[in-house]
Formats: C-alpha cells, structure tokens, sequence
C-alpha cells in the first residue's frame, strides 16, 4: 500500500481528484489517499496557501499527487506550484506529448517526452532595477554544473530505461554562451556515456519550428526552464492541449504529480472539467512507482473511450458529457 498526498486544490481540483481517484482505485491501484490543502482554499479557511501540516505529509510520504491551485494576480501570494518545486527540489519537470486517439488535431504519430530544468535558468525571477526611475530592469539566468548534470542524466536514464532512440538538447549557446553555453556543454558530455542513445542539439528557435513543421522527429527533449516551459506548452498543442496533457515534477527525494492547467474559475462546479491531464499525471505516477502495466492497463481504457464513446467524453474535446460520464465510461471498461 503507498501511501500517496493528495491535494485537491481550487476550482475544478475537487472535481478532477475525485474522477482521478476513482478511476484509480477501480483500477485497483494499490493506494491510501492522504488528504492535504493547498491553494487559495487552504488560505482563505488557515490563513496559509500553503499549510505546514501538507509540507509534512509531502516530507513523510514523498509522492503527491496535486491538483490546480488558484494563485491571485499582483498582490497576494506567490505561486505555491513554484515554492513545492523549490522547498523539495523537484528539479525535473516532465512533460510528455503523445497524439490521441479521435482528438482534433493537424498532428498524428507525436511521441515526445521534454524534459525541463525547473530550478534555474532565467525562470527564477532574479531580477533588479538598475536605475531609481524604474526605466532599466535587469535579470539573471542561473545556470549550475549540478543542477545540469541531474536534469540531462535524467532526461538519458529515462531514455535508456523506456528504449527511447534520441536526446534532443534545446539551448541558445550562440548568443548566451556561458549559461546555456554550459548546459550545451554538459549533455555533450553526458551523452558519451550513452553511446546508444542518439545525442542532437538545436538552438531553440529552430527548435520551435522544428516542433510544428515535423514533430515526429522528436522523442526525449532536454532543455533549461524558461524554453521547457514555452516548449512544453508547444508540445502539448501539438496533441490536443494542457487538457490533455500530464506532468511530474521529480527530485532525488519527492515526486509531485499534476496537472499543468489552472483551477479554472469559468467551470468550477459545473461537472465540465476534464480529468485526462490530472490522470495521465497520475499515470506517470504509477510509472515512478513501478507500476507501469498498471498505468498501461488504464491509459488503454482511455483510449477505447476517446476512440469508441466521444459521447461520455467531456465538451472541451469534442464529446457531449461531463466529469461524471467520462469517467463512468473508463471505470466500465476497467471493471470488465
Ligand atoms: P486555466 O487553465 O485555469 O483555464 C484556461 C481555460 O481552459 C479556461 O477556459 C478553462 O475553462 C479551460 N480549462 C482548463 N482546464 C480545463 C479542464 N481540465 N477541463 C476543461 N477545461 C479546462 O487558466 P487560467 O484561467 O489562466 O488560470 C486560472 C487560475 O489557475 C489562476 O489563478 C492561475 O494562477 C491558476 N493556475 C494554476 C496552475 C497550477 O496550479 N498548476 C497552472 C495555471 C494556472
Ligand atoms: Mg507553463
């Protein structure tokens, strides 16, 4: 039994964590929800987004699976998706792309896996005026050996594990040389060790046409995070959306497991959301848990429901039901 933290969030959270979870347990995961607040929920009812007693079960329990949390705009608090990357280190962010079965899009046969830095480069805000007028802003990009050699070993190892053929590395070593100078660097040298894992490297402009004109050229990306974070996005609407799409963030020590898209204030309630992100990233967590005929065995019954039932599927993607019926309809197919 794993015992797994699992914070609902703000908005359509409830609604997805309960599908997720349902559709987990039919599937007969092995698995004790411990549940924790986060959000804009846990501030207005404890005065705090993020409480100390869901900072312990994370400590505790190591794996959480989360759903949106809403972060107010301005004023207020910072991001909490950001704060649980930092306090637990979860330097690699993955975001997976695959093309679906009856989903509308111009892109067949993308298989893709990025693999984004989630600690450093320009993302971290690091910022300054330089002058008392507030006319001449400045930001830094961080860039570490270390922090660098986890996240392209990381991006390599799960090649290797998953038989995937080649690492693309994603940089901008022409004109900022020593930050992503040094990333570039590093995968060079880590791909050594991987003699049978094709090593590329494209600068990421190119890059970004190279998604959209031929996707399917693309497997594992590895790359720093402000262009993971613009790329993943990419990647994502090459199949279908953020609606469609999961994420983990891993570290040496913690594993947090979510959906990239928002709480989605315009549909909280309304039993319209569509659970498929939060699930497919509750897929990978079968998969970090080494469970993956599992996560298999669920993914397949996704698949027959997008493909055979688009009418229980929710409207965002095309079908006439809800939360309810979409994941009615995968329980049905997991419980024969
Ligand atoms: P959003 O992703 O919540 O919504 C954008 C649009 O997509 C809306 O029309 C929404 O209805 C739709 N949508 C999103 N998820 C959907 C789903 N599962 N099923 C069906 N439709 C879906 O982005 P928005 O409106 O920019 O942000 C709302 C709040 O969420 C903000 O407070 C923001 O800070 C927060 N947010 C939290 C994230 C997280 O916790 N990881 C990520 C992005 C935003
Ligand atoms: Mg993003």
């Amino acid at each position: 039994m794993h015992n797994i933290v699992l914070i609902p969030g703000d908005g359509i959270g409830k609604e997805i964590t309960k599908s997720v979870t349902t559709i987990l347990d039919t599937a007969g995961a092995d698995i004790n929800w411990v549940e924790c607040k986060a959000g804009e929920g846990a501030n207005n009812e404890l005065g705090t987004p993020l409480p100390e007693e869901t900072i312990e079960a994370i400590k505790k329990h190591r794996i959480a699976l989360k759903g949106p949390l809403t972060t107010p705009v301005g004023a207020g608090f910072r991001s909490i998706n950001v704060a649980l990357r930092q306090q637990f280190n979860l330097y690699s962010n993955i975001r997976p792309a695959r093309s679906l079965p009856n989903i509308d899009s111009p892109f067949r046969g993308v298989d893709i896996v990025l693999f984004r830095e989630n600690t450093q480069g320009l993302y971290i805000g690091k910022e300054h005026w330089v002058d008392k007028e507030e006319k001449h802003a400045e930001s830094i990009a961080v860039v570490t050996r270390d922090a660098s050699e986890k996240i392209i070993t990381a991006a390599f190892e799960y090649a290797k594990k998953h038989g995937r053929k080649k690492v693309t590395l994603v940089h901008k070593a022409n004109i900022l040389k020593l930050t992503t100078g040094l990333f570039l660097k590093i995968g060079k040298e880590i791909a050594v060790n991987y003699p049978e894992i094709e090593f590329e490297d494209l600068i990421v402009d190119n890059m970004a046409m190279q998604m959209v004109l031929k996707p399917q050229q693309f497997d594992v990306i590895v790359t720093t995070n402000l262009f993971g974070d613009i790329l993943s996005d990419l990647a994502s609407g090459l199949v279908g959306g953020l609606g469609v799409t999961g994420a983990a963030n891993i570290g040496d020590d913690a594993a947090m497991f979510e959906a990239v898209h928002g709480s989605a204030p315009d549909i909280a309630g309304k039993g319209l959301a569509n659970p498929t992100a939060l699930l497919f990233s509750a897929l990978m967590m079968l998969e970090y848990l080494d469970q993956p005929k599992l996560a298999e065995k669920i993914r397949a019954a996704v698949y027959t429901v997008l493909q055979d039932h688009k009418e229980d599927c929710t409207k965002d993607i095309g079908g006439e039901g809800t939360t309810q019926t979409y994941t009615d309809a995968i329980c049905n197919i997991l419980k024969d």
